[in-house]
């Protein structure tokens, strides 16, 4: 059996989010499969210092050191986010929160100097389909050139990091304008944002036309890609109801599904850099409890035992 690293190494890397938990649980599986690993949750503002000044790396740390361990290089997520980053970030004005944003920054570079690539600001568009900057409490702040300022310093910061602007709903032309545009206005003095995150939270039926022609767009656009939150998804968005979709017609549905796309971002190995699935093991991802509260899901390739299922196969052989 081919693992994922292994039938990848000519293409990009391939990573997963984790956290100590499924470290704990499947180490050696993490271990063996991939070759980059993402924080799920552990390097986000509000888990490093939820309290001014009050540093809590643990959970970081040992995600950072099972990485070191097993030399697999990490991405960091995410510097700066609507979500799960302490408001006291923001008060005072543009100069206090920039400070604030400065020192995190320069915490996550002390402590993490090797982080092969950055999400700088998460999530930046808004959800009304204009394509708009998201009002995020950053934007609020700092003003309308917070993403130009926030970019700049990251890349002064981080000189050696591969700079993102991650985002989800790609597919959606508008949002999809809406990130380009961001992403070169950032750029508009230097080139400081190299890649286009898309996060790839989709579902069973995604058409992977649509993922040809969002990579396509972004690539034209002059920047990399990186896949960085892949999952699919056996539920449709609007499907609330808990059901049984652990059966062989969907794990078919879902081989079906990893196995077209992937054959997508292999046509397009010379602009993606990476691509992460969001989890490792059906079990520990977020989609269980996400949109409809507690309810199971099985959108990765390992099962709840760490097992690869049919869709590991149609992914790695080709
Ligand atoms: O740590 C607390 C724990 O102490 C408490 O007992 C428990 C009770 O609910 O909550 C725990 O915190 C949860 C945290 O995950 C850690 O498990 C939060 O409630 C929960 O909201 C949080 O969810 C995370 C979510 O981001 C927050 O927005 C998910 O795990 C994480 O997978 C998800 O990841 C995001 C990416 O960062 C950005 N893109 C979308 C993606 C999916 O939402």
């Amino acid at each position: 059996m081919k693992t994922l690293k292994e039938a990848y190494s000519r293409y990009f890397r391939i990573g997963a989010a984790v956290n100590p938990r499924s470290l704990e649980r499947f180490g050696d599986l993490v271990g063996s499969q991939f070759s980059s690993l993402t924080c799920e949750n552990e390097m986000k503002f509000a888990s490093i210092e939820p309290k001014p000044g009050e540093y809590t790396f643990g959970g970081a740390d040992i995600v950072y050191d099972f990485a070191k361990r097993n030399d697999i290089p990490m991405r960091g997520h995410t510097l700066l986010w609507h979500a799960q980053t302490p408001m006291w970030v923001y008060e005072g004005g543009r100069d206090a929160a920039l400070a604030r944003i400065k020192s995190h920054m320069l915490a996550m570079a002390g402590r993490y100097p090797d982080i092969w690539s950055w999400d700088v600001v998460n999530e930046t568009i808004a959800d009304d389909k204009t394509g708009a900057l998201r009002r995020s409490p950053a934007y609020e702040a700092i003003g309308p050139d917070y993403l130009r300022v926030v970019y700049r310093m990251a890349a002064e910061i981080f000189p050696n990091a591969q700079l993102v602007l991650n985002d989800y709903n790609e597919l959606s032309p508008e949002k999809r304008a809406g990130m380009i545009r961001a992403a070169k206005d950032i750029n508009a003095e230097g080139n400081i944002v190299s890649t286009i995150g898309m996060q790839g939270h989709w579902n069973i039926w995604v058409d992977p036309d649509d993922v040809r022609r969002c990579i396509s767009e972004i690539a034209e656009a002059g920047f990399r890609v990186q896949v960085t939150e892949l999952d699919l998804s056996c539920f449709k968005w609007d499907e609330r109801e808990p059901e049984d979709r652990d059966t062989p017609e969907y794990r078919a549905q879902l081989a079906k599904a990893y196995g077209s796309i992937f054959a997508v971002f292999r046509e397009f190995a010379d602009v993606i850099d990476a691509v992460t699935f969001w989890g490792v093991d059906d079990g520990s991802s977020w989609l269980n409890g996400f949109p409809a509260g507690r309810r199971p899901n099985w959108p990765l390739l390992f099962d709840r035992e760490g097992k690869p299922k049919e869709a590991y196969y149609a992914v790695t052989e080709f």
